[in-house]
């Protein structure tokens, strides 16, 4: 237990002083952690700006390479860019084999902790064992060098695993977050063109077990494409086995042989594709390749956690379904040796310390989460915290969408106890890796920035129509250079890809789809998304992805789908919807939109807000007028609406709006 002297017992005393310290500016990297951090001159920056290019091979050497690349960048085709292409590599080697063969085998790679308070040590020796058994499983099945191989798993060390293995024999993984349904898992098999999937029997959540396997059954019944499904035994949850296409990744990995060399790779091999949201609702496969995504990953993780692996316990609390998941629990860390905990539940249950709790047990010194969890934790009080000892932690990390200075301040104070760093890292699915973020050891931070890119980055504000620089002031987000783990296109989509991404200021500058602003220091504050994405609790969705699950309900006319700030999540989903003919907007309607929202997507995408709309605020030429519908969520004043086809309709929207509002009180 902690000593609880340099915290206030009362939230009524926090409060206050999180109030005061909203007036300090800049926060300094405490001196002591300077004294020991990796990076601590800020040199570095001039270093690699002078030759980016070769800061970058600097970090591919701390690889390792079957063959060494004598080639950094390939930008003869722009956007399509080639790092390090005559190098020959392995993601699974630089993650396992390598740390067995300079004698780590009995490292712990994950401290695995399971719901009901289970735990599991997995070391590097172990993962060599499992990943080679599992390597060996998957070419048993017929699965070759560049086929796709689904991944639908809860966080269970065997989803690190299915990934290596995959890596192992150059499968392209294509990973589904757990809390998308299986009929988004249907639909990114089925463009991917997977050929196996590894799955669950069951997942748990909470104290209760979804049966996963039968809703994966249902859903991808019809998909001739899928000849394989690898079924994790989990949590003994009913299942039925198809022959012919079901097997038991335990029957599998006991038949394999247990020796699986890694393939000698190209470094532009794909190593995965992940599905992300973008303006339309159809998802876009991201896709990344091994060399390039692997020094970026690496490098990352090293100097931005400052990570000393033979002493730190680090722990990433997001799900390995989502990018932040394939960087920082499984890559990144793995290919720097590492030791990791790996949490299976959600941050409370069984009770609202329970991360703490573990960071105790752990003694955790290096903990990555995002804002959305840290204002949870905030709403829940400190004496959820008080209970345990934090003082293992040195460096705390955020991620995934802007982080309001109040929370910010509150995670020091009360998780870093004043003495650890925070690093607000900003990048994104298709970036890979960190792009702009402090370097703990260097950058001053100021709650709410993610301060400067990282080494070897270079990220501008650009003005929305010429795309010149913006020195103060709010304008797009750009990246203007090349850097290894970006994205390398959309799969099997050069076109969506090129339109997207560097359509709008030619294929040198990338368009990040945030919007930004740069302070008189040169940090960059990042402001959110441009287009129609939504960021719920740190979860990427498309507008369009919603409202398309909305109106495929019978009753459902129309639906426009917006995000609406929030205290909690960030942004919450609001979606105007109109019915059918005579339909009544029911409860039960309500209940029956959101379900089908979650059986489509998954639960977080459920609307918060229904508001039923009798028709929708639409241009002369048909496009709804999303920021209209912002504003009036809202209960801001209404601008001009002259340009509208029907402006009646913002009038009968803004009276249904005070309706609801009265009916509230
Ligand atoms: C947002 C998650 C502000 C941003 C790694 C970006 C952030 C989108 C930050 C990518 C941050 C991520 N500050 N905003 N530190 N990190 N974002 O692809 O809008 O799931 O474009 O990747 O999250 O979300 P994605």
């Amino acid at each position: 237990m902690t000593d609880t002297e340099a915290t206030p017992a009362g939230d009524e005393t926090l409060e206050q002083q999180l109030e005061e310290m909203l007036e300090i500016e800049t926060f300094d990297p405490p001196e002591s952690f300077v004294e020991h951090a990796l990076l601590s001159d800020s040199a570095v920056y001039e270093e690699a700006d002078a030759d980016w290019k070769g800061w970058w091979v600097k970090q591919a050497k701390e690889l390792h390479w079957f063959t060494e690349p004598t080639k950094d960048l390939n930008d003869s085709d722009p956007p399509f860019y080639k790092w390090f292409e005559d190098g020959k590599i392995n993601a699974s080697y630089n993650c396992v084999d390598r740390h067995v063969e300079a004698g780590n085998g009995d490292r712990v790679a994950f401290y695995w902790h399971g719901e009901e308070g289970e735990s599991r040590e997995i070391t590097y020796a172990d993962l060599h064992r499992d990943v080679q058994k599992f390597a060996n499983a998957l070419k048993d099945l017929g699965i070759e060098k560049g086929d796709v191989v689904g991944i639908y798993l809860p966080m269970i060390p065997e989803v690190a695993v299915a990934m290596l293995a995959c890596a192992r024999i150059g499968a392209i993984h294509n990973v589904v977050f757990g809390g998308f349904s299986a009929d988004s898992v249907k639909e990114r098999m089925e463009i991917a063109e997977a050929k196996a999937l590894v799955t669950v029997d069951g997942a748990r959540r909470k104290g209760k077990t979804a049966p996963v396997k039968q809703q994966v059954d249902k859903a991808v019944s019809d998909l001739d494409s899928l000849k394989h499904i690898v079924v994790v035994q989990a949590t003994n949850a009913d299942c039925e086995m198809q022959d012919g296409r079901d097997v038991w990744y335990h029957e599998i990995c006991d038949a394999a042989d247990d020796e699986c060399p890694a393939e000698e790779l190209e470094a532009e091999h794909p190593l995965y594709i992940l599905y992300s949201s973008g303006s339309t609702a159809a998802p876009k496969g991201i896709l990344h390749t091994t060399g390039g995504y692997l020094t970026g990953v690496a490098a990352t993780h090293r100097y931005v956690f400052d990570l000393k692996p033979e002493s730190d316990v680090y722990w990433c609390s997001a799900d390995v379904g989502w990018v932040t998941g394939h960087s920082y629990i499984v890559y990144g860390p793995l290919a720097n040796g590492a030791t990791s905990v790996m949490f299976e539940g959600a941050p409370d249950y069984p009770h609202k310390g329970i991360w703490w709790e573990l960071c105790e047990k752990y003694k955790v010194t290096l903990f990555y989460t995002a804002p959305t969890a840290i204002r949870a934790c905030m709403k829940w009080g400190v004496e959820h915290v008080e209970k345990f000892d934090l003082s293992a932690m040195r460096l705390l990390g955020s991620v995934g969408e802007p982080i309001n200075p109040k929370a910010w301040l509150w995670y020091y104070k009360v998780i870093g106890g004043e003495r650890c760093p925070i690093v607000d890292t900003w990048w994104q699915t298709e970036t890979g890796a960190i792009m702009i973020t402090p370097l703990p050891g260097i950058v001053s931070t100021k709650p709410g920035s993610a301060t400067r890119p990282f080494p070897g980055i270079e990220a501008d504000v650009v003005d929305e129509s010429e795309g010149k620089p913006i020195d103060e002031g709010q304008g797009l987000l750009v990246v203007t250079r090349p850097w290894p783990s970006m994205l390398r296109t959309l799969y099997k989509d050069d076109e969506r890809f090129i339109e997207t991404y560097f359509s709008k200021f030619g294929k040198e500058t990338y368009l990040v789809g945030d919007a930004a602003r740069k302070d008189e220091d040169g940090y960059f504050w990042i402001i959110g998304r441009i287009d129609d994405v939504v960021n719920v609790s740190g979860h990427r969705l498309s507008t369009a992805e919603v409202e398309s699950a909305i109106v495929s309900h019978g009753k459902v006319a129309e639906s426009a789908v917006i995000g609406q700030a929030d205290e909690d999540v960030g942004q919450a989903i609001c979606a105007f919807v109109t019915l059918e003919g005579e339909t009544e907007g029911t409860d039960e309607l309500v209940e029956e939109i959101r379900a089908r929202v979650g059986d489509r997507i998954g639960k977080f995408a459920r609307p918060k807000r229904i508001i039923w709309a009798d028709d929708l605020p639409k241009t002369r030429s048909g496009k709804i007028m999303r920021r209209l519908l912002r504003d009036v969520a809202e209960g801001k004043a209404l601008g001009d609406v002259t340009t509208l086809r029907d402006p009646d309709v913002m009038q009968q929207l803004e009276g249904k709006i005070k309706e609801e509002q009265a009916s509230e009180q």
